[in-house]
């Protein structure tokens, strides 16, 4: 695991996408997680930067979402396929057919969970996973759990993440109740793994996920058996870590 302390969110950012876009380079038909959240947009806006001035091309690259709200269309404005289209999709040149989500609107839940199951196996797998971390150490919408779940599954939102979310819907009881994710197995069969943090928000789940238990309790302490994770943080985030390990 490396870690990699950012100055600022802006420093996170660029940091983030330089990476995201040498894994592009490096692979033009790279499998790119992706994530949602407030922690990557600021990503995604400098690899727009990037495409814009002609750095990245993403005519090959295939990319698969960690997760969907379940019972939210496309079209809604807090759905992730919505939010992945107006920070990134709409913006550069990543081929329609090949940006999966999962369908917030699939009737039967179960099919829904396998027929993404299957659209990640057929893509080869993911090199490179972008995710952040929820307050609680969820990643993807993996809520803190008895057991790690290895596939795409519907989650019942805590009321923690249903907070968390609630700023952006105009009140609480908007916020749907289940989501779609993938699984912490699959996360771990991605290739390569960069969580972004910032703010002490993220301070005690960073912390508890890189240098405590390996447990279902903190979903992300999982990452601790991935062989190349990359963490960029900023001091906020980090202060934790810090103040247990030293310097880094
Ligand atoms: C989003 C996702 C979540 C978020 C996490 C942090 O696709 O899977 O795990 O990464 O909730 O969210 P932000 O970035 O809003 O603090």
């Amino acid at each position: 695991m490396k870690i990699y302390e950012a100055k600022d969110y802006q420093d996170l950012s660029r940091k983030a996408a330089n990476i995201i876009s040498a894994q592009v380079i490096l692979k033009p038909n790279a499998v790119l997680g992706l994530a949602t959240g407030s922690t990557p947009i600021g990503t995604y806006k400098q690899l727009v930067e990037l495409y814009e001035k002609g750095d990245l091309d993403f005519s090959s690259v295939t990319t698969v979402n960690l997760d969907e709200y379940q019972g939210l269309s496309s079209g809604h404005d807090q759905s992730y396929r919505y939010f992945m289209e107006d920070n990134l999709f709409k913006h550069v040149n990543i081929p329609g057919e090949r940006s999966f989500l999962p369908d917030g609107l699939a009737a039967d839940g179960a099919a829904e969970c396998r027929r993404y199951n299957t659209v990640i196996e057929t893509t080869g797998g993911v090199d490179l996973q972008l995710l952040g971390i929820g307050g609680n150490g969820h990643i993807g919408f993996n809520e803190p759990d008895e057991d790690f779940k290895k596939e795409t599954h519907l989650v019942t939102l805590t009321k923690e993440t249903r907070l968390a979310n609630a700023r952006f819907f105009s009140s609480l009881e908007e916020v749907p109740t289940h989501a779609f994710t993938m699984g912490i197995g699959t996360i771990m069969a991605a290739r390569k793994i960069l969580l972004l943090a910032n703010g002490e928000g993220k301070a005690q789940a960073l912390y508890d996920s890189f240098f405590g238990p390996i447990t279902p309790r903190v979903p992300a302490s999982i990452l601790q058996l991935h062989s190349d994770v990359i963490i960029i943080a900023d001091k906020p985030a980090l202060q934790l870590i810090h103040q247990h390990k030293g310097a880094l």
